[in-house]
């Protein structure tokens, strides 16, 4: 992956997180079910795993399946599942030879059995690995995942909460927040991600669809990143 030299003196982003959107749409333009669209949406998952640890992005953060996606058809939901499963017993064996890190990032209670163990096993596998630290938001919600972090912090006597305390009850604890966030599919929303860990984001949106999202898209959003000037409410 030549061409994904980027200029080091610049800054790369650590952390960046991404709102995977427009597989739907991507497979309507195709006159093909929606299916197909989340299937290429894992292709492209894996290629961009490859391609941010090449650019030496340390925490890649994909939001995969959202608390308000059960919304949708039961089949078309079953099917997310199935192709999760596949990821993560499959595709990601290949990734571990980057040495990835696979955190999940919210409530895997409702999902099945067997692709809660194979998560939990991956997960534990590749806790130690020193390379990109992949969080999957799966069944995440910001809101719910602060919700959570309130009721864990009342139930361990916290009664002056700072920014830090907060953090450290998030599914995120620990990790930089997302110095950059992009969203495919041109929309112009946050959706219910990372409400707290973006509050100091750059905003990335382009119009590609995710399952066209290639290599060279990440670099030019990273590019752009370097152009920001970032004053955190400074000056
Ligand atoms: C948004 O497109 C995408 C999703 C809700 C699912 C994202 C899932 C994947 C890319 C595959 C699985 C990922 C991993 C990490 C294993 P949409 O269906 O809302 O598209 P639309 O807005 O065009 O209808």
């Amino acid at each position: 992956m030549q061409f994904l030299k980027i200029k080091r003196k610049c800054l790369i982003p650590v952390h960046v997180a991404i709102i995977m959107d427009g597989n739907g749409r991507w497979a309507r333009q195709k006159s093909l079910p929606r299916i197909f669209g989340h299937e290429q949406g894992i292709r492209t998952v894996k290629k961009i795993v490859k391609a941010a640890s090449c650019l030496g992005i340390k925490i890649l953060t994909l939001y995969a399946f959202s608390t308000e996606n059960w919304k949708r058809p039961i089949n078309e939901v079953e099917s997310l599942f199935s192709l999760f499963a596949f990821f993560v017993k499959k595709e990601f064996k290949e990734l571990s030879d980057l040495s990835v890190c696979l955190r999940i990032l919210g409530d895997l209670s409702k999902f099945p059995n067997d692709i809660k163990a194979e998560v939990d096993y991956i997960c534990g596998i590749t806790s130690k690995n020193l390379g990109l630290q992949l969080n999957i938001a799966l069944n995440y919600g910001a809101r719910q995942e602060l919700i959570r972090a309130f009721v864990e912090m009342l139930r361990c006597g916290i009664k002056n909460p700072t920014e830090e305390i907060v953090s450290s009850f998030l599914y995120t604890a620990g990790q930089p927040e997302p110095d950059l966030l992009i969203r495919t599919s041109g929309e112009f929303r946050v959706s219910n991600f990372l409400l707290w860990q973006i509050a100091y984001s750059e905003i990335y949106i382009t119009d590609k669809l995710w399952p066209d999202f290639t290599e060279q898209d990440l670099k030019n959003a990273v590019q752009e990143f370097q152009k920001r000037k970032r004053r955190f409410g400074g000056l």
